[in-house]
């Protein structure tokens, strides 16, 4: 279940269009793919993979993995070059690497002369191997443009990060064009880096989160379809993910829990209760209340940094990262505590001076009374409306 059309993308596109006719004119380039997961990061590289390969490009190919214990070093360098000589046959790069193979032969034993060459070149040296790899480039770019495409830099060993770091400081060779995409976690410092370009992917409009699911040609029924537009919240993935679980009556939510149970299972417990009793008011969420529930800014902090809530675009309050998440946390709460959770947002409310306007404070506490189970405050705050 894919969009055959990647949608909203034609900014983004363009900048990575401009690295890549920079590079062909002769200089280097470096392109950063920043975004969340799901957002789109693997779809856009691959697209200018496919086109600069038409183009007569060369692409070279290495992922980040996250291992559970430790990390393979070189391992993203040594896929990107056993790529390369996937591409070009081993023989054009181990002449283009000269006297260079014993230093990247023990990471591709190809280039040693297949499994007599395993070990051949003895361990491997990082300076030697930068020198080795800088040079790899620069010969084959003398050829045709090179692309190196890093998938998933965040998890990439240190080993081959410190090659990527070399590439990018040394601004590279000419005509090679880096590209890495990255969720938000990584190395920040080499973002800000003055030669290298990052494009962030931002969430998809409604409007192209409607063509998305358009493009996916299923026949689900309008008002399923606007409800994964809105709950996927623009992310790519989760529309794809929601869609596919359409079985003709109903769309299957367990994906979310199993979504927000991932963002909750390392919180402290004063940290799971803000994501509850957040989950039941999206749309006043400012500090000043939930100090006033007992939640200090240390809490807070906890769970934005956890990635279940964010500032939203005024700063003034807080939102969640994601509908799915707010959804998922909603659905998990017990029935009492639910009611617990409202009727004290209905006492925040009452007691704490906050930014809202008289109306959205009125319709709110109308809400959480009702929904705490005291139907006389409701209708008080209900009249008012
Ligand atoms: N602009 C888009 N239009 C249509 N489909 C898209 C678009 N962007 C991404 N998709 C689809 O959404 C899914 C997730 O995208 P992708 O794998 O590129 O995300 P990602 O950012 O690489 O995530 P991760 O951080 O987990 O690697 C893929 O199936 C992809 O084809
Ligand atoms: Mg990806």
């Amino acid at each position: 279940m894919r969009s055959p059309v990647m949608v909203g993308r034609d900014a983004d596109v363009r900048r990575l269009r401009e690295a890549a006719d920079l590079v062909s004119s002769g200089e280097s380039a470096t392109v950063l793919v920043l975004g969340e997961p799901g957002i789109g990061k693997t779809r856009l590289v691959s697209e200018l993979r496919a086109q600069l390969r038409q183009e007569g490009w060369v692409v070279g190919t290495g992922h980040g993995v996250e291992l559970s214990g430790g990390e393979v070093p070189f391992g993203v360098l040594a896929e990107t070059l056993r790529d390369l000589v996937r591409e070009l046959g081993v023989d054009e790069v181990r002449a283009a690497l000269d006297g260079q193979v014993t230093a990247l032969a023990p990471l591709v034993p190809a280039l040693a002369g297949g499994a007599a060459g395993r070990g051949a070149g003895g361990g491997t040296d990082l300076a030697q191997v930068i020198n080795a790899t800088a040079d790899l480039f620069e010969a084959i770019a003398t050829g045709r443009p090179l692309c190196w495409l890093i998938e998933d830099l965040h998890w990439a060993d240190a080993s081959s990060s410190d090659v990527f770091a070399y590439v990018v400081r040394s601004s590279g060779a000419a005509r090679v064009l880096t590209v890495a995409t990255s969720r938000p976690t990584g190395d920040t410092e080499l973002f800000r880096a003055p030669t290298v370009d990052v494009v962030e992917l931002s969430r998809l409009g409604l409007g192209e989160t409607r063509e998305q699911l358009q493009h996916l040609g299923m026949d689900h029924p309008p008002a399923i379809l606007e409800r994964i537009a809105v709950l996927s919240d623009g992310v790519p993935f989760h529309v794809e993910e929601l869609a596919a679980t359409w079985d003709g009556t109903s769309i299957d939510t367990r994906f979310l829990r199993r979504l927000a149970g991932g963002r909750t299972a390392g919180l402290s417990t004063p940290g799971r209760e803000l994501a509850e009793a957040a989950a039941l008011a999206e749309g006043h969420l400012h500090p000043a209340y939930l100090d006033q529930l007992g939640f200090d800014s240390n809490v807070q902090r906890e769970v934005v940094a956890a990635g279940l809530l964010e500032a939203d675009p005024s700063g003034e309050q807080l939102r969640f990262c994601h509908a799915l998440l707010r959804e998922a946390i909603e659905q998990s709460l017990l029935p009492a505590d639910r009611e617990r959770w409202h009727r004290r947002w209905a006492e925040a409310l009452e007691d704490t001076a906050a930014p809202m306007s008289v109306a959205a404070r009125t319709t709110a506490l109308a809400h959480h009374w009702a929904a705490a189970n005291n139907p006389a405050c409701a209708l008080r705050y209900a009249a008012a409306q």
